[in-house]
C-alpha cells in the first residue's frame, strides 16, 4: 500500500489550478444514462471514484473515452443498456446509488446494490427511495439489493423531504425529469454541485427550475439533447488549498475558481485571520500568522461545509484560544481526531462537538487515513508539523483530491509518494 512522506516546515509559494468537482462529475456520470445522444465532459477530476462511476456506467453498457490530457471524457450511449448496479462496482463507492434514479426513468427497472456505511456513517438511501416510491415506484429490498420498478413509468408528483439529503435529491431529480408531467421537490439540498448537475441537465432540454430557495419544478420530457459540459471546479479542494496557504504559505495562488460560491468559508476564515486576496476566479492566500479562535456548525449549503471539517480543525489547532467545531450532518465524522492527536494536537470530542485548544505545535509521526477527508487534514498536519509524517493507506486521498502532491510540490512542499 503505497504511503506519503512530508517533511514539514516547509514554506510554500507558487500557484495551484484547482481541479473539478467530483461531487459534480458523480452525479452528472449518473444524469448521461438519461441521454442517447454524444455528451462532452470537461475539467473532469481523474480520481479514483470518477474512475469507479466510469467503470458503472461501461458495465452498464455506456461508451466512455477519456482524454487524460486535457481531462475531458466522451460518452455515447445508443444501445440498451443493463439495468444493475452490481456490489462489487458499489462496495468502494455510495454515489453509485445515483444510477438507480435515471435507470429507473428510463428503463421503468432498476437492481442497484444498497450501499454499505462508511467510515463517517450509516450513510442510509432512506430518502432516496421515499422520493422514487413518491413518483410511482415499486421497491424491494433483498440481499443487499435495491429491485425498483415503474412498469408504466414514472409520474410526476410532489416530493417533500423531511431533512436535507444531497444524494437523494440528487436522484429525485434524476428520476423526475422523464417522469410524466409535472414534479416539485421541495427542502432540497442545493449544494453548487446540485447546480451544476442542474445546469447539465438543462443543456440536455430539460425542463427544471427553482420556484424557490430549496423548492425546484420539474416538467418532464422524452427525449434528450447531446450537451457539452464544463465541471464546476471542486469547493472543497480550494478551501484545503486555503487552509494549506494560511499554515504553511508565504503566498499561494489559487485558479480556476469561483469565490462567490464558497461565500460562508470566505467569512470564516476571514474571521479567524486568514490573510487572502479574493479575485474574481482566483484567490490569493498568504501566510497567516495570528490566528483567532472560532466556533462552527457545519451544516447543507450555503452552511459550512462538512467536507472541510477536519480540515478547518488544523487551522484552529494554530490559533490561539479555544475554537469549537459542532458537526450537524453525520454522526461519526471525528475519525481524523485521534490521528491529529498522535500528532500533537489537542481535541476532545463529545458527541458530536469537538473542542480544539490552539497555539499547538505539531510534530511529525506515522498516521493513518481513515476517509478521504481526514486524511488530508492529516498532509495539512504534516506540513506544519517539526519533521517527519508517514501517512498510511493514502487511498482514501486518491479517491477524491487529483495530483495532490504534484500540486503541493510544485509549491515547494516535500512531499514524496513511495
Ligand atoms: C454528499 O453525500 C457528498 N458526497 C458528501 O461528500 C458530503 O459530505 C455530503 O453530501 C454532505 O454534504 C457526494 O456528493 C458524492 P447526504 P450524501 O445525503 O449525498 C442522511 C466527500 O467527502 N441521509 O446529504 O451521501 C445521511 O446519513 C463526501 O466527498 C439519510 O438519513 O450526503 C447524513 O447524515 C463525504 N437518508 C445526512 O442525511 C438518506 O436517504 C446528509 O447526507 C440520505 C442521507
Amino acid at each position: 500500500m503505497q504511503k506519503l512522506i512530508i517533511k514539514g516546515k516547509k514554506f510554500l509559494s507558487g500557484s495551484i489550478n484547482i481541479s473539478g468537482s467530483k461531487n459534480a462529475t458523480l452525479p452528472i456520470l449518473a444524469a448521461t444514462i438519461l441521454s442517447d445522444k454524444p455528451l462532452t465532459l470537461k475539467n473532469v477530476p481523474l480520481v479514483q471514484d470518477v474512475y469507479t462511476m466510469i467503470n458503472l456506467l461501461k458495465f452498464i453498457g455506456l461508451s466512455v473515452k477519456i482524454s487524460k490530457k486535457n481531462k475531458t471524457l466522451n460518452i455515447s450511449n445508443n444501445k440498451k443498456l443493463k439495468t444493475i448496479a452490481p456490489y462489487n462496482l458499489l462496495k468502494t463507492m455510495r454515489a453509485g446509488v445515483l444510477v438507480l434514479g435515471p435507470l429507473l426513468a428510463k428503463y421503468k427497472k432498476a437492481k442497484v446494490s444498497l450501499p454499505g456505511g462508511c467510515a463517517i456513517g450509516a450513510r442510509p438511501v432512506n430518502l432516496h427511495l421515499f422520493a422514487l416510491e413518491k413518483l410511482g415506484a415499486k421497491i424491494k429490498i433483498s440481499n443487499g439489493y435495491i429491485y425498483a420498478s415503474a412498469k408504466n413509468g414514472l409520474k410526476g408528483a410532489i416530493i417533500k423531504f423531511p431533512s436535507i439529503s444531497v444524494g437523494a435529491t440528487e436522484n429525485a431529480i434524476l428520476a423526475a425529469v422523464s417522469a410524466k408531467g409535472q414534479t416539485i421537490i421541495s427542502n432540497c439540498a442545493i449544494e453548487p454541485e446540485i447546480q451544476d448537475m442542474i445546469f447539465f441537465l438543462k443543456k440536455l432540454g430539460c425542463n427544471i427550475n427553482f420556484i424557490g430557495k430549496r423548492k425546484i419544478l420539474i416538467i418532464g420530457i422524452s427525449d434528450f439533447k447531446k450537451a457539452n459540459h464544463e465541471i464546476i471546479f471542486d469547493r472543497i479542494e480550494l478551501g484545503t488549498y486555503l487552509i494549506a496557504g494560511a499554515l504553511v504559505g508565504k503566498k499561494i495562488i489559487l485558479n480556476k475558481v469561483n469565490p462567490k460560491i464558497i461565500k460562508t468559508e470566505i467569512k470564516i476564515m476571514k474571521k479567524m485571520g486568514v490573510r487572502m486576496k479574493v479575485e474574481k476566479n482566483k484567490i490569493i492566500v498568504f501566510e497567516s500568522k495570528k490566528l483567532n479562535s472560532i466556533s462552527i456548525k457545519t451544516g447543507a449549503y450555503p452552511g459550512f461545509p462538512t467536507d472541510l471539517q477536519a480540515q478547518i480543525m488544523v487551522l484552529m489547532s494554530k490559533a490561539s484560544g479555544i475554537s469549537k467545531v459542532k458537526e450537524s450532518i453525520f454522526e461519526n465524522r471525528f475519525m481524523h481526531v485521534p490521528e491529529l492527536k498522535r500528532m500533537g494536537a489537542k481535541i476532545s470530542t463529545k458527541n458530536n462537538v469537538a473542542i480544539i485548544t490552539g497555539s499547538t505545535s505539531f510534530s511529525g509521526a506515522e498516521v493513518m487515513a481513515t476517509d478521504l477527508r481526514a486524511s488530508v487534514s492529516l498532509v495539512l498536519a504534516a506540513l506544519i508539523a517539526d519533521n517527519r509524517t508517514t501517512i498510511n493507506r493514502i487511498y482514501h486521498l486518491d479517491r477524491g483530491y487529483e495530483n495532490l502532491e504534484k500540486k503541493l510540490k510544485k509549491c515547494k512542499a516535500n512531499i514524496n509518494r513511495i
